[in-house]
């Protein structure tokens, strides 16, 4: 089966695009890199020929709050039309657990809209939100940081390796679309200071984390129920401090 990964050069991408050719797919990793641009449609139409299932993991280049936004409206305008145009039969696309509930920052307001435009699109589709990432852990201390300190909320998150993600979405992308929304968490919910306490010391990283329940996670305030999933979501099995021996080891 022809399967498109937009982003499939990325993190999650080239991660997906290898699963899928072991498992005997004919995978396509489709990015800029490699001629195909959802922003500009660039090579789209040649890459949709053909292909029976399209998985979105694209990310934008760029972070501030208009541009964020309207990468992610253009891309996902653009690629649902060439998917209707080619009679793809299912998209998926990687999401963001509990976006809609921190609206104070643009990136997430920029998933929410992606996921409207599906759902809107009529296109049979399955949506597949993650929690963040193990390795976006450093990613949020370098945001908190200010001077040698980091002030972070205790709130929880349960964060997921990569891997744990690829193998997830894989299996999406190889069932039936759902023409709804799935989640996936990692094995474990941790408070957010604690998180970040743990990389830096198996990173021997002497920044100090600050615990204050005030503290503003990428522009909004947390609670438990900010970056943990809701009902029955799909578990990760890589525990964070297994992964973080292997990182620490290579
Ligand atoms: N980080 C987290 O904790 C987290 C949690 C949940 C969900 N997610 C979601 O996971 C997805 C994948 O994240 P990632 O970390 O794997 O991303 P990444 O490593 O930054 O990779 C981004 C990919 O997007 C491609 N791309 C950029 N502009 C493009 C365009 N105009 N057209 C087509 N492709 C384009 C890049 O291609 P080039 O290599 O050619 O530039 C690259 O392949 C994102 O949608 C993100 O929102 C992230």
């Amino acid at each position: 089966m022809k399967i498109v990964v937009i982003g499939g050069t990325g993190l999650i991408g080239s991660k997906l695009v290898q699963t899928l050719r072991e498992r005997g797919h004919d995978a396509l990793a489709a990015s800029p890199k490699t001629g195909v641009n959802t922003f500009t449609r660039e090579g789209l139409a040649q890459a949709m020929d053909g292909a029976a299932v399209v998985v979105d993991v694209a990310n934008a280049p760029v972070w501030e709050d208009k541009a964020v936004l309207d990468f992610f409206e253009t891309s996902g305008r653009n690629l649902l039309a060439a998917e209707a145009a080619a009679g793809v039969r299912h998209h998926v696309a990687l999401s963001i657990v509990g976006s809609e509930r921190l609206p104070g920052n643009g990136y997430f307001r920029a998933k929410v809209a992606q996921e409207n435009l599906i759902k809107a699109s009529g296109i049979p589709h399955t949506i597949l939100r993650a929690t963040q990432f193990f390795e976006f852990v450093g990613g949020i201390a370098q945001a908190a940081t200010v001077g040698g300190e980091i002030r972070l909320s205790p709130a929880l998150i349960q964060p997921i390796a990569s891997d744990d993600v690829v193998a997830a979405l894989a299996e999406v992308t190889l069932a039936p679309p759902v023409n709804g929304t799935l989640e996936v968490a990692g094995p474990e919910a941790i408070p957010l200071d604690e998180l970040v306490r743990r990389l830096l010391q198996a990173t021997k990283d002497t920044r100090k984390v600050v615990p204050d329940i005030h503290a503003r996670y990428f522009g909004d305030v947390l609670n438990d129920q900010s970056l943990t999933p809701g009902r029955n979501p799909r578990l990760g099995a890589i525990r964070f401090e297994d992964w973080l021996s292997r990182q620490t080891a290579r």
